[in-house]
């Protein structure tokens, strides 16, 4: 069977993991074997370098650095092996975010995040003997949570103890926010707009659309 791999993304408080979990349930009961993983994190390494990323004061290229080094491993030890046996990954973030938040939200050149992504996602070594050596991965599909920053930082509020970045303010937010809508555009195919705002079974009903319409789910 043919590899899937999406991607969540969305500013912090859209409200991905309920839905990433029940899409999990949806292709297991279509019989496929789903790996579930999550940026920054999925491997041993990777979730150390999540913990430092949240929670140590650092620049923004520090940052991005980090973030690509916890994807570089990620890739090669998880994300490219499962789709190699032909399964379904569902991604709790992935670089989009790289360049929503250190490029929108931190002002980090996107010339510099588009370097680290071809170095860590296009990497010959992890790709060897394969047609698509050299291939940058991308995701197949990235459903995109779109939330208004006034309406996240409401839901964060009610939530947790926010992370060092969910403790940034709106304009941040908003700068975050822009930068997945362009993104979104130079890439229309791949993402689709989730309208993060609307009651939780219309949310459900946009996801399910978005992954029926490229033919993944009965
Ligand atoms: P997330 O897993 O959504 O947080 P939580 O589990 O607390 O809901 O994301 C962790 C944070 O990491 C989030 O604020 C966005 C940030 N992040 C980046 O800044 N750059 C990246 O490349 C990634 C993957 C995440």
């Amino acid at each position: 069977m043919d590899s899937v791999f999406i991607t969540f993304e969305g500013i912090d408080g859209a409200g991905k993991s309920s839905h990433m979990q029940a899409l999990t349930e949806g292709f297991q009961a279509q019989g496929r074997v789903v790996t579930v993983t999550r940026e920054p994190g999925g491997t041993p390494l990777a979730e150390q370098l999540r913990d430092l990323v949240l929670n140590a004061p650092m620049d923004g290229l520090t940052e991005a650095l980090l973030v690509f080094a916890a994807r570089r491993d990620h890739v090669c030890q998880v994300i490219r092996p499962a789709l190699a046996r032909g399964e379904v990954v569902l991604c709790d973030r992935f670089s989009d975010s790289s360049f929503a938040y250190q490029g929108g939200g931190q002002g980090l050149s996107g010339a510099v995040l588009a370097q680290l992504e071809d170095w860590v996602q296009g990497d010959k070594g992890a790709a060897e003997g394969k047609d698509d050596a050299f291939a940058v991965l991308q995701p197949d599909l990235t459903l995109w949570f779109d939330l208004t920053p006034a309406e996240a930082a409401r839901r964060l509020a009610q939530a947790r103890a926010p992370d060092r970045f969910e403790a940034r303010g709106e304009d941040f937010f908003a700068r975050v926010r822009k930068a997945y809508a362009d993104r979104a555009q130079t890439a229309p195919q791949r993402f689709a707009q989730i309208d993060a705002g609307a009651p939780r079974d219309a949310v459900w009903q946009q996801v399910s659309d978005a992954v029926r319409s490229k033919g993944w789910l009965a």
